[in-house]
């Protein structure tokens, strides 16, 4: 009887396991053939070696773009060169990356950027909002951008308990911002247990001054976040869930869910084109080889589209797919005019024209 209870409990346990494996396989693309999709021609960026992890373009057209995040153990983890952001002018013929200066007393050396936000203030001011990864912890920097001098001008850190794993940042006014967590746990065997056991724990944090509070969880992965450009909703990439959340802002700046929209890749950071809404995401596609990264099996690159994302039935186009061979790991995807920018997590940086 005793023996008959254990086998039936470890065959229970066995095959949740085995499911969750099974699953976790499925949503890191082991089982994925790559067919390539390209809109238009495409170019690399130069100067762009180490990492574009997240970009934001301005409205004028000039796109700032983290680059030489180091994180777990991916490519380039354990470099001692520091994160830098960079400047890429998209009303150029030939695109380059010209490196921003930080102002004074800002500690460049351990600098490691992630994701990034911008926010323009009614007199045309420029915030910029960057995770930041010093010596594995989390922390929010808040810039204001000098065009003139091709520089940022370091206002602030912010530190808090909420803001642990922090991926991705929206910003909302020049001192208050949206922020996911990528992890629940910290420690890094504990990352490991969530991971496999696909622990649905991650957090969406509201930030201002004056309050910090979680406003949603329950994301395996909590990573892209962005708004709408009405600024009435958010979205939300949920990495392990292949899934993209749309919520909405309600009074107090609580997020209310509206719909979960299932994507066949795994999502990265999300950006929204200001003039037509439609959400443009930089996907990791077979992104097992990421973890398992080796120069002769390299991770490919994908961006999707959105278009109608609020609608009945929001239609989703591949634009990009890649098997390596030109861009490792994208993780970024985002438009101006005709010009579409990918961005990756260590490697280069990619324009394409749109031929619509
Ligand atoms: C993995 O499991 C989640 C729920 O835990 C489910 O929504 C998803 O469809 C599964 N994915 C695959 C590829 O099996
Ligand atoms: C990747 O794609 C290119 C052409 O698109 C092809 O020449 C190359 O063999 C492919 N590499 C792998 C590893 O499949």
């Amino acid at each position: 009887m005793g023996k008959l209870l254990l086998l039936t409990v470890c065959t229970g346990l066995l095959s949740v396991v085995a499911y969750q494996l099974w699953n976790l396989s499925n949503m890191l693309g082991v089982f994925r053939e790559l067919v390539a999709v390209q809109p238009g021609n495409c170019h690399l960026i130069k100067g762009i070696e180490y990492g574009s992890e997240d970009i934001n373009i301005l409205p004028g057209g000039l796109a700032l773009i983290s680059s030489g995040l180091k994180f777990g153990s991916l490519p380039n983890s354990d470099s001692d060169r520091p994160g830098q952001i960079v400047l890429v002018d998209l009303n150029k013929p030939v695109l380059s990356a010209v490196e921003l200066r930080i102002s004074r007393g800002f500690d460049m050396e351990s600098f490691n950027p992630h994701g990034l936000s911008t926010f323009i203030d009614e007199d045309g001011a420029v915030y910029v909002f960057v995770v930041n990864h010093p010596r594995k912890i989390t922390t929010v920097e808040v810039f204001k951008f000098e065009e003139d001098q091709n520089s940022l001008n370091h206002l602030k850190t912010i530190k808090h308990e909420l803001l642990h794993s922090v991926n991705d940042i929206v910003a909302l006014s020049p001192d208050s911002f949206y922020a996911t967590n990528d992890h629940y746990f910290s420690h890094e065997s504990l990352k490991i247990l969530e991971l496999v056991l696909g622990f649905s724990w991650c957090t969406v944090i509201y930030y201002s001054p004056s309050e910090v509070k979680e406003v949603a969880t329950g994301f395996r992965i909590a990573n892209g976040i962005n708004i709408s450009p009405d600024r009435k909703y958010i979205y939300i990439a949920e990495s392990l869930g292949c899934a993209v959340h749309v919520m909405e802002i309600i009074p107090n700046n609580n997020l209310t869910p509206v719909k979960t929209m299932h994507v066949e890749t795994l999502p990265d950071n999300l950006q929204v084109d200001p003039k037509t809404g439609d959400v443009w995401i930089g996907c990791c596609p077979n992104c097992w080889k990421l973890f398992f990264y080796k120069p002769e099996n390299v991770p490919g690159s994908e961006v999707i589209k959105i278009e109608n994302i609020l609608s009945k039935d929001p239609k989703v186009t591949q634009v990009y797919v890649n098997n390596g061979s030109v861009l490792q790991g994208s993780s970024v995807a985002t438009v101006f005019e005709e010009k579409l920018l990918i961005g990756t997590i260590f490697h280069k940086a990619l324009h394409c024209e749109l031929s619509s």
